[in-house]
């Protein structure tokens, strides 16, 4: 982060110092807010969480080099007192990015955030030094820390934004005002909490409300719900997607045998090829939201195709492909789901059988819950369960509670029989039917809601092996 010293800091952030021997003392970072990742010079947020208390850790963190604690009560080491610590710290991260003038990139929509995330800043980094929402932290404690780890010499600060509610991507762009938002989708993720995709449009298209009547709002050509967002902004639009208007377009969009995407990419600057790396249809969109994003920054279409194309994942358990030494395949996706993940995975899935050919090899989908669908929930699992025997997929492993029998349940009502389609009760289960059943040339794609922690499937199933391949990374 930028140096800034104590005095600096409680005067932005409007705290109380504390047992601060001298307040022109600097931080010069990195903001933590584990007392583990202390380095000298660090500043150390202390949050009240349900099981641990930063506050307890702030002699700790002092000890470990830190210049000082922003907290919420004195903690008898330095410290910066405030009603709100994680106020304080977007307030800090506000002062900090208006004082570097970096160019931030924003974005968010229903899925693909993380994956599009990490294009843009494989993109971007060929142009100039880019930080980059690491993961997918988000929240409006994720969001100022990585903010706050920008230096003098970020060209590009490119930030994930999630959204609970209404108001809370307002929250976030105020904190760090883009120049260019880009809105991927409005699909049915968090559907419980918002109560409907029109809530859920809302709360997305606060994303392109505030941004500068310079910048840039991009926006999914094919997704009606984004495109209508055209009319809450006073920044220019550019439109990407493969409906004949996108400003930066897929044109010959195909899946090569293996389940990677291809196509040509227009953007106003002429026409390239782009075969990718990562797998899955639904990479044609993200890549085609990070093409326009790093076209309104300034890149060629051919920078881009070029860089599209050798551009890896980032963050772990989204469609990793590893291929045993014994010849399986795992298709580690365990990090989230939804409905529309649910489907580009499944077909991912599927290409990847084909590829193989007849002799080839079964294609095994283990999938779990998707959380927080509200009323949708049953006919959503069961669609899912249905759309597996649809694509052919050899077997299907639904694996936890109610919502895997619905899974199983489509399968079964679909046409699935005998052991074509099983439910077993946990992860465990899941790992002794599949060590017992997989053969060379298998591919198993693991995929569920975050909490349930399917990755541990993946995992467990890559234990011991000689890795062969690792693609996608
Ligand atoms: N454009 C897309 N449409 C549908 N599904 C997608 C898309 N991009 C990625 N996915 C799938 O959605 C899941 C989540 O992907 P990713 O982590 O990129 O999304 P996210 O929006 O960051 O999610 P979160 O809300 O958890 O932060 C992955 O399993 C991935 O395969
Ligand atoms: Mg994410």
């Amino acid at each position: 982060m930028i140096t800034l010293s104590l005095a600096e800091i409680a005067g932005i952030v409007g705290g109380q110092p504390h047992d601060i021997p001298d307040p022109a003392i600097t931080v010069t970072g990195p903001v933590v807010i584990d007392s583990r990742e202390v380095a000298p010079g660090s500043l150390f947020a202390a949050f009240a969480g349900e099981r641990v208390d930063g506050h307890d850790y702030a002699q700790r963190a002092v000890e470990a080099g830190a210049a000082a604690v922003l907290a919420a009560r004195p903690v008898g080491v330095p410290a910066i007192v405030v009603d709100d610590v994680v106020g304080a710290l977007g307030a800090l991260a506000r002062a900090a990015v208006e004082r570097l003038g970096t160019t931030v990139v924003a974005l968010t929509g229903s899925a693909g955030k993380t994956s599009t995330k990490d294009l843009i800043a494989q993109l971007l980094q060929r142009h100039g030094p880019t930080v980059w929402t690491p993961g997918s932290l988000n929240n409006e404690i994720g969001l100022p820390l990585t903010a706050l780890s920008a230096t003098a010499e970020t060209e590009h600060l490119v930030l994930e934004m999630g959204a609970r509610g209404i108001g809370h991507i307002r929250y976030l762009t105020e904190l760090t005002p883009p120049r260019v938002g880009l809105v991927l989708n409005v699909g049915s993720a968090h559907l419980g909490e918002f109560g409907s995709r029109e809530a859920i449009a809302q709360a997305k298209g606060e994303m392109v409300e505030g941004l500068p009547e310079d910048g840039c709002a991009v926006l999914n050509a094919d997704d009606p719900l984004v495109r209508a967002m055209a009319s809450r902004t006073k920044a220019r639009v550019l439109l990407f997607g493969e409906a004949p208007e996108a400003d930066v377009r897929g044109e010959k969009v195909r899946m090569t045998p293996d389940g990677r995407p291809a196509f040509e990419l227009h953007t106003p600057t002429g026409c390239s090829d782009v075969t990718m790396r990562l797998y899955g249809e639904h990479h044609v969109s993200n890549a085609l939201a990070a093409a326009a994003v790093a076209h309104e920054l300034g890149m060629s279409v051919t920078e881009i195709a070029e860089a599209l194309s050798e551009a890896g994942t980032l963050s772990r358990w989204r469609m990793e492909v590893t291929e045993r030494g014994d010849g399986v395949t795992v298709v580690n996706d365990a990090y989230n789901a939804n409905p529309e993940s649910m489907r580009a995975a499944l077909r991912a899935l599927a290409a990847m059988g084909q590829a193989r050919g007849a002799d080839g090899g079964r294609t095994w989908a283990v999938l779990g819950q998707m959380a927080e669908l509200g009323d949708a929930s049953l006919a959503e699992h069961d669609a899912v369960g249905r759309l597996a025997v649809r694509l052919n997929v050899s077997k299907l492993v639904a694996v936890g509670g109610r919502e895997a029998s619905w899974l199983q349940l489509g399968a079964y009502n679909e046409g699935s029989w005998g052991e074509e389609s099983v439910h077993v009760s946990d992860a465990q289960a899941a790992v002794d039917l599949l060590r017992s059943e997989l053969r060379p040339g298998d591919v198993v794609l693991v995929k569920a809601s975050r909490s349930v922690g399917l990755e541990k499937v993946a995992q467990a199933l890559l234990e011991n092996s000689t890795e062969g391949e690792v693609a996608g990374r």
